[in-house]
């Protein structure tokens, strides 16, 4: 089966700036693929092309097997988007925008309103006006709009932005029922631990481009590993072993980030065995997401 989506050197240019620079990415049929970065990296711009909102400067976009512009009567009877400025008309009810938003789409498809609105934990909510809700509340009716037709695929634009942490873990509830039906899903977050609980594979974009790819795992493996510790009484840290890192100490405490978390902790731990020294407050552990984009968003990867 070809993957449900498939980017190759997509560009897109505004002017004369280019947003989106080069990007390539596959999403394999049921997965959750992420796009994670700052503010102004090309999340929106990207997931714009493979909505079929607009044609690539260069490069291109299949989604399902299509060209989504071109192909677009194919494909999007069989997508749920959410864009990241969504929003229905302030006058309509969350059940009566629902019920427009389905009319638009294939009627054996629709799930029916009641059901979907209580997906997204609004029923309480159906009956009022829209210019009522609270933003999270909207935030949800957009997420309704864009399960209602049983898409195969969802592309949500930073679909948890703006909800509360029960309204959030509801979400990822829904998003993992939904996965678990084989929905396919390209979502972008600026909530690290978003891509953590769910993503299988993410891919950090910065200034237009892919500049970390692969599981979470693979993307913090890249990062250095962080070991620390209580310098010894009556040493300084000239006399700890050899390590692949440089150490530092800072208020007694003693910090060496390395790419061999391994090795170097074997070379501790066999030096303070053989000296009978006890490293106090040890601390070893592998880079975080939290770590690995804050480094890139800073420049300094
Ligand atoms: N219509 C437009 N015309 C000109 N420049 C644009 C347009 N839309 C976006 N940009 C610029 O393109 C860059 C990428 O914007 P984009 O909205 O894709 O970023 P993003 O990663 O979604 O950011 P955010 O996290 O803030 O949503 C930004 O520098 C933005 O100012
Ligand atoms: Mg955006």
């Amino acid at each position: 089966m070809t993957p449900a989506i498939q980017v190759y050197g997509l560009r897109r240019r505004y002017g004369t700036f280019d947003a989106v620079r080069d990007v390539s990415f596959d999403v394999e049929r049921g997965e959750l693929f992420a796009l994670l970065g700052t503010n102004g990296a090309g999340k929106t711009s990207t997931l714009e092309l493979v909505e079929g909102l607009d044609r690539p400067t260069a490069g291109t976009v299949r989604v399902l097997g299509h060209d989504p512009v071109r192909d677009r009567a194919q494909v999007r009877p069989r997508t749920g988007v959410m864009l990241q400025e969504g929003g229905f008309p302030p006058d309509l009810t969350p059940a009566e925008a629902l019920r427009m938003w389905a009319g638009t789409l294939p009627a054996r498809a629709a799930r029916p309103v009641a059901e979907t609105l209580d997906l997204v934990d609004l029923t309480h909510r159906a009956a009022v006006r829209i210019r009522q809700l609270s933003g999270g509340e909207r935030r949800r009716l957009d997420l309704a709009a864009a399960v209602i037709g049983r898409p195969d695929l969802l592309i949500l634009d930073e679909p948890t932005t703006g909800l509360d942490p029960q309204s959030r873990h509801d979400t990822w509830r829904l998003l993992r029922r939904l996965l678990t039906d084989g929905v396919t899903i390209l979502l972008s977050t600026h909530y690290l631990q978003e891509a953590q609980e769910l993503a299988d594979r993410v891919a950090i974009l910065h200034g237009g481009r892919v500049v970390a790819t692969g599981s979470v795992a693979e993307v913090v493996a890249g990062f250095p590993a962080r070991i620390a510790f209580d310098l010894p009484p009556g040493l300084t840290i000239d006399a700890l072993p050899d390590v692949v890192g440089a150490y530092s100490e800072h208020d007694g405490r003693v910090t060496v980030h390395t790419t061999g978390l391994q090795e170097a902790l074997t070379t501790l731990l066999g030096w303070a065995a053989a000296q009978d020294i006890a490293l106090n407050g040890l601390d070893a552990r592998s880079a975080s997401l939290d770590e690995a984009f804050l480094s890139i968003a800073g420049g300094t990867s």
